[in-house]
């Protein structure tokens, strides 16, 4: 069975994607990373998206997540998928990509063919696995997440302005829901979890329960 787990940046999908896959022992997929591995060939390889041979780059590339790892072509660009300057070029350029969407469409289908499998993004319910018999959408304010966002950066020792931080997130949000190709929505028949005040033991409890309701 698929379960999807779609919502804005900073709505938490990553850790409660990771535990609620854990806690119901199904395999997770990481979409986002997977758009972010396409920024990074598009960023090593200097090519347009539109070039032949980019294309075919996305065509031939191979992404294996191990244990908490990610890996394009046999390297591990765990870490280089996480800067400053992919997160730019995908949200800006690669993701509203009409090829590039198709093409990891598919890939999404192809990789959790046959399996029990939450996958994790902005258009999973809605575009990718629209049959899937459970979907969630995780969301927060904005403010929320900003604070989020600045506390995780605080642990790497990065200071940010907070505002600045709640502006880029709105930024975010407006890119992801306006894109022409799969814009972020709430799928239908999806079960929203505001998650603003709750802990992420209490969205974990929630999603359980719902998990029971429906099997
Ligand atoms: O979840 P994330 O921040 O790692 O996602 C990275 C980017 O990829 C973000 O700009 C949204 C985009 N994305 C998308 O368009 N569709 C998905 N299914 C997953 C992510």
């Amino acid at each position: 069975m698929i379960i999807t787990i779609d919502g804005p940046a900073g709505a938490g999908k990553s850790t409660i994607s990771q535990e609620f896959a854990k806690a119901i022992n199904y395999d997770v997929l990481d979409t986002g990373a997977m758009y972010r591995c396409v920024a990074y060939i598009k960023k090593e390889s200097a090519l347009s998206l539109n070039d032949a041979l980019f294309q075919q780059k996305i065509l031939d590339m191979n992404i294996v997540f191990q244990n908490h790892e990610i890996f394009l072509n046999g390297k591990n660009v765990t870490k280089e998928i996480r800067t400053p300057a992919i997160d730019i070029i995908t949200s800006v350029e690669v993701s509203p990509h009409y090829f590039v969407r198709s093409e990891m469409c598919n890939l999404q289908r192809k990789m959790a063919q046959d399996k029990n499998m939450v996958v994790e993004g902005r258009d999973m319910g809605s575009n990718v696995f629209p049959d899937s018999p459970l979907k969630f959408y995780l969301t927060a304010n904005s403010q929320v997440r900003a604070e989020r966002r600045y506390n995780q950066l605080l642990e790497k020792n990065i200071h940010k302005d907070l505002k600045e931080l709640e502006k880029e997130i709105e930024k975010r949000d407006y890119e992801d829901m306006n894109r022409v190709h799969n814009p972020l929505c709430i799928p239908e028949g999806a079960h929203i979890i505001d998650t603003s005040d709750l802990s992420l033991q209490e969205v974990l409890q929630k999603m359980l329960e719902i998990f029971q309701q429906i099997l």
